[in-house]
């Protein structure tokens, strides 16, 4: 087997990812203009689309299409993105800079931050249940992803994880804390993105398991990244203020167990999730490079 060129590998599906939401979302010149901008404004300013790339990665590998799979996946960004902006927000971490820009709200104001948040979220649904766009999956897979979407955004997920997150700033809290809080704001919809990409690939039910098992493990590893990321960071790379968390007084996995059991813990989780798809054969290779690259990379 030809070995896999990861970086070429991300570039090329987040071309395709970015090229699928350009066509999708209103033009920044329709009214509300100011919205639609706002909306645009950090869909567009350069998010690595790891979810929906990840979402691609894990239909091909169950032997699924890219074409059957990309709205799915894109509106998986769509959340993402809602979730990033209202996350910088003051009332929440209070942050100024975001994928190598000014937030949100520092350029459209909190208002207009709170509402093209609201309706990426709302547009993500609209694409998921779009019949034309999604005519290649069968109506009980679509209802199937769009199920799983919803839980792991919500309160049983990301947004559930946000709230604890909020909750335990400025506190000490204990190891069990910060799983659930880890677990929840990033890893579920991470496991989601993996997940969905399987239902659409039509994975059989030991391979959907087992890339349950990958999307929990690179899930968690994923915040434990982002968390050492914003000690050791450079603004430049991660395109955000590095020591944002120490400022805040956030729960961080290298808060609670220190910098460098968090980067062991975070190895050993990649280690366990390329494990659970040892089954998979070759064209889980996708896979298994992304999941490295989320404990190396450098934004
Ligand atoms: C940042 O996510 C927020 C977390 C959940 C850790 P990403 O690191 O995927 O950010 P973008 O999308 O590339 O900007
Ligand atoms: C983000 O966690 C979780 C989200 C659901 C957006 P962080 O607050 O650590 O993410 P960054 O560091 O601001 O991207
Ligand atoms: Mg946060
Ligand atoms: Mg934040
Ligand atoms: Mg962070």
């Amino acid at each position: 087997m030809v070995a896999l060129d990861l970086k070429e590998h991300l570039k090329e599906k987040k071309r395709l990812v970015d090229k699928f939401l350009d066509d999708y979302l209103p033009k920044a010149d329709v009214h509300p203009k100011a919205l639609h901008e706002a909306m645009r404004y950090s869909l567009f300013a350069g998010g690595k689309r790891v979810r929906p790339i990840l979402c691609i990665a894990s239909c091909e590998a169950v032997g699924g299409d890219i074409d059957t799979v990309m709205p799915v996946a894109s509106a998986i960004e769509l959340i993402h993105t809602y979730s990033l902006i209202h996350d910088d927000l003051p009332a929440m971490d209070n942050d100024d800079y975001r994928r190598g820009r000014p937030t949100n709200h520092k350029m459209y104001g909190e208002a207009i931050a709170i509402l093209a948040g609201d309706a990426l979220l709302t547009l993500a649904f609209d694409l998921l249940s779009d019949k034309g766009l999604n005519k290649r999956l069968d109506s009980d897979s679509l209802l199937s992803i769009i199920k799983r979407l919803s839980s792991a955004s919500g309160s049983a997920g990301m947004v559930g994880g946000q709230a604890a997150d909020i909750q335990a700033s400025g506190k000490e809290v204990n190891l069990p804390e910060v799983e659930y809080i880890h677990i929840h704001k990033t890893g579920a919809l991470i496991r989601a993105s993996v997940c969905i990409g399987a239902i659409a690939g039509n994975a059989s039910k030991d391979a959907l398991s087992a890339l349950t098992r990958y999307g929990e493990a690179i899930g968690l590893a994923f915040q434990i990244a982002d968390d050492v990321l914003d000690i050791e960071g450079s603004k430049d790379e991660i395109g955000k203020d590095v020591g944002s968390d120490i400022a805040k007084e956030k729960v961080t996995y290298p808060s609670v167990i220190g910098i460098s059991e968090s980067k062991k813990l975070a190895k050993g989780l990649i280690d366990k999730s390329i494990e659970a798809i040892s089954t998979l054969g070759d064209k889980a290779e996708p896979l298994r490079e992304i999941a490295r690259y989320i404990v190396e990379r450098k934004n």
